[in-house]
């Protein structure tokens, strides 16, 4: 495979050199602009693989090109822009993205951070073709995201894994990323002396050889990344050095699937893991306060640029009564529900409770049954082709 191109476009002579050091180093290409007219320009005639973008340019600004750029190619290219900035502050960020960037990193960053997301990002974009140069092809990456906390998430990702392991062969790595009250040790029943992500992130370098190190092998067959023993642990995993996308970035090189497991909470950790994303299933129950949340959470998601294939709806406890059907959900959400769960309320809480979840110990059972059959419709679901999620606006 040829080596993908990157363009860096800074006026800084230094930055230019750095970072066209690093990228060369890993066998990037690399182009150079040094202005937004010039970055214009050269992505027009080399159709650059990825570009990095300073915020702060001559002429145009870094918000300014994303939007010229996205302008032109209209809706069948799209280059993955990651805007550089010299904020912290979540503002900046949100208009990059809005301004069409997929990422972005803040100054002074690590190199080893700039490569994963430059590498997650290039994953993401790069066109799902079949693999002919025997090369694997890199995992895809699923969070779950509550929409409110107790409507299922954690048994739904828990679950979900351990059928995309047992039922379609995969390889699975599951991630508890409730970073403070984590709840996978209960769930499947292990100790608090196991290691977690804070023996990852405590390390001088993240690498392949620490994260097999850590990961725990789980009698289910998936393998898991724990959540750290005690809240005030979770701040370690630090938002600034994006800690979740390098060991995202890392673990979607060795596994099919890389399941991440996280709460409603819209702070940086969790933009991290969105963003990294192949597809946020957004996990509900038909009840008023969480289409509330999921109306707010789909509508923050498109303005962080996430095409709707890649945000889907999952009503787990579908058959309980509620008074609001899936039809009367859907229309509130003018979205439809991708995928339901069903209520057994019995069977769940047994599998909580004796730590043996029930995609293994009752995988005959109905709820069982109706994990098997959303993941395998997640497992044929090829993100990049499944836009026909947006209901029309009704008509009433
Ligand atoms: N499909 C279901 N049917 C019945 N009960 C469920 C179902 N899914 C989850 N539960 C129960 O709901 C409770 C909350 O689940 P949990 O996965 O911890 O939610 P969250 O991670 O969203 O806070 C648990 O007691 C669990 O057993
Ligand atoms: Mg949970």
């Amino acid at each position: 495979m040829a080596a993908a191109r990157i363009l860096i476009v800074d006026d800084d002579p230094d930055t230019q050199r750095v970072l066209g050091y690093t990228l060369k180093q890993e066998g990037f290409q690399v182009l150079v602009a040094v202005d937004g007219a010039e970055a214009l320009r050269v992505r027009e005639r080399e159709k650059p693989d990825l570009i990095l973008l300073d915020i702060m340019l001559p002429k145009l600004d870094g918000y300014q090109v994303a939007e010229r750029i996205r302008a032109e190619e209209g809706s069948v290219a799209h280059v993955p822009i990651v805007m550089v900035t010299a904020e912290t502050d979540i503002e900046q960020k949100v208009r990059g993205l809005r301004a069409g960037a997929d990422d972005y990193l803040v100054k002074p960053f690590h190199p080893a951070e700039l490569l994963a997301r430059i590498r997650s990002l290039l994953a993401r974009f790069a066109p799902r073709v079949a693999d002919t140069t025997g090369h694997a092809a890199a995992g895809r990456v699923l969070a779950f995201y509550g929409a409110k906390g107790g409507v299922g998430t954690t048994t739904l990702a828990i679950n979900a894994a351990i059928a995309l392991q047992r039922d379609q062969g995969r390889r699975v790595v599951l991630v508890d990323g409730n970073l403070q009250f984590g709840d996978h040790r209960v769930f499947l029943d292990l100790g608090l002396d196991r290691k977690s992500i804070v023996d990852v992130v405590v390390a001088p370098t993240i690498d392949q050889d620490l994260l097999k190190s850590v990961l725990i092998h789980h009698d289910t067959g998936i393998d898991l990344l724990l959540a750290p023993p005690s809240p005030e642990m979770a701040e370690l995993v630090n938002a600034d050095q994006h800690h979740m996308t390098q060991i995202i970035e890392l673990l979607r090189q060795r596994y099919d699937y890389v399941i991440i497991d996280i709460d409603k909470r819209l702070d940086e950790t969790n933009l991290d893991v969105i963003s990294a994303s192949d597809v946020v299933f957004v996990v509900m129950t038909a009840d008023l306060s969480c289409l509330k949340n999921v109306r707010l959470v789909l509508e923050t998601m498109s303005q962080l640029g996430m095409g709707s294939g890649r945000v889907q709806l999952v009503l787990n406890r579908s058959t309980a009564y509620t008074g609001i059907t899936v039809k009367n959900a859907e229309s509130a959400l003018r979205r439809r529900i991708a995928y339901q769960v069903v209520n057994d309320y019995r069977v769940a809480i047994t599998s909580l409770n004796t730590g043996a979840p029930f995609a293994v110990a009752r995988s005959d059972t109905a709820l069982g049954k109706s994990v098997v059959e959303f993941v395998r419709q997640a497992d044929r679901l090829d993100a990049s082709s499944s836009d026909a999620t947006e209901l029309a606006p009704a008509t009433t």
